[in-house]
């Protein structure tokens, strides 16, 4: 299945390592060219021996090497990668990495692949939930890394809690899917993120807590699958997906008009935007000024965007989102039912762990034609997977 494909497996020194070891004859079963680095602490843990014995390539383990890989017609390991694969990453290279710092072979390398890289952090609970572990996972998201979510379990250092390396053949998939041509090729996609910003002087807006996280995910990893994909994004903090054309707008009107402009030559649209159901009647010229203790802004309804997309739908595969705080399944149902949606993506944006500004979400997926679906808490880059095998299944069902 991998026949052709090369894949550089760093390995950095956690316990999990022995997992390594798994993984690389999972990817050689499948006939994948596989090169591996290892840091010097990682060699504490296995030998450099066994994946050389198993990939049946020399294993890279220090800085020397990447000269040597230079001599030799300058094709470095970087360059090779169809895919650059880290399985433990370890908080510390998670850190480098995050920080634009490489003092070894397999920081030097990952900073200069140009491959995708498919991260597996492993460490200890209190250490995956530090500040600056999180500070360093936000900012590789951003940064367009994908991050696989360590499980939750008995950990080597006697703990229970999350931070453990995913079984070796959950990575392996992982991996296939990010190898193997997508999914989605030839599929024209728009996506909305973020919130829209509703002005009420030159000053002040109206707006709401959408980061974009959940709508970049999905551009991120529809782009990946081989999707032409447009994102049409409120303001939001979040670097632009690699491979994605981005938009950015501001209102609720503003989106309207640029996804309206995109519609009829769209295959499937799905709406993660938080769109204002409301503006100020009025936008004021200059800045109101402070005059009285109270001040009342009238509104008027914004138009719906989904709703009026349901109404013109012809052969679009439509996908909504309902942000709800309680009744999930009966609200989203109807939202789906209302704007004649294919399927609709319920989130309870008061969940522990769901809705605005997190990195992972709690979501259900219910479809026009009853099935329903419930999601365990997910980061958002596998919601988006998980939300984009169903658009698959959507589209083959379509052609048939
Ligand atoms: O952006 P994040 O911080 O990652 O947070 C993700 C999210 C919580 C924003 C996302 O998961 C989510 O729930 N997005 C939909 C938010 C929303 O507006 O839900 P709603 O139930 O109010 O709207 C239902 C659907 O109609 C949505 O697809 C929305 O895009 C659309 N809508 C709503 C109002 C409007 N005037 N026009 C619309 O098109």
């Amino acid at each position: 299945m991998l026949q052709g494909k090369t894949v550089v497996l760093g390995v950095s020194g956690g316990i999990a390592v022995y997992k390594a070891v798994e993984l690389l004859r999972l990817l050689i079963k499948v006939q994948a060219e596989v090169h591996v680095v290892m840091t010097k602490n990682a060699c504490e843990f296995v030998t450099p021996l066994t994946f050389q014995t198993l990939s049946h390539n020399p294993v890279h383990t220090d800085l020397f090497d990447l000269y040597q890989e230079q001599e030799i017609g300058h094709i470095s390991l970087a360059e090779r990668a169809d895919l650059f694969l880290v399985a433990p990453a370890t908080a510390n290279l998670i850190g480098k990495l995050a920080n634009g710092l490489a003092d070894d072979l397999l920081s030097t390398s990952l900073m200069a692949t140009k491959a995708p890289v498919l991260l597996c952090p492993a460490m200890n609970t209190n250490m995956y939930e530090s500040p600056g572990y999180l500070r360093n996972q936000q900012q590789l998201v951003a940064d367009g890394y994908r991050l696989l979510e360590p499980i939750s379990g008995d950990l080597a250092c006697g703990w229970q809690g999350k931070g453990k390396l995913p079984d070796p053949q959950q990575i392996f998939e992982t991996a296939c899917k990010l190898l193997v041509p997508g999914d989605l090729v030839g599929v024209r996609l728009l996506v909305t993120a973020g919130p829209t910003r509703e002005e009420i002087d030159p000053v002040r807006y109206l707006s709401n807590h959408s980061s974009g996280k959940m709508g970049y995910a999905i551009a991120r990893s529809a782009a990946t699958r081989g999707a032409e994909v447009t994102l049409i994004s409120g303001p939001v903090a979040l670097n632009e997906p690699a491979g994605v054309t981005t938009l950015q707008v501001g209102s609720a009107l503003e989106m309207q008009l640029a996804v309206d402009e995109r519609y009829a030559e769209s295959d499937v649209v799905i709406k993660a935007a938080a769109v204002a159901d409301y503006r100020p009647l009025q936008k004021a010229q200059q800045k109101i000024k402070k005059s009285s203790a109270e001040f009342c802004l009238q509104l008027k309804r914004n138009p719906d965007l989904l709703a009026e997309l349901g109404k013109r739908k012809k052969k679009q595969i439509l996908i909504g989102f309902a942000a709800e705080t309680e009744n999930l399944l009966e609200n989203a149902t109807a939202k789906m039912q209302k704007k004649n949606l294919d399927m609709i993506v319920a989130n309870d944006v008061t969940a522990e762990g769901a809705g605005f500004g997190s990195e992972t979400n709690l979501v259900n997926l219910l479809f026009a034609d009853g099935r329903q679906e419930a999601l365990p808490l997910l980061s958002k880059a596998e919601v988006a997977e998980r939300l984009l095998d169903r658009v698959v299944e959507l589209l083959d069902k379509g052609k048939l």
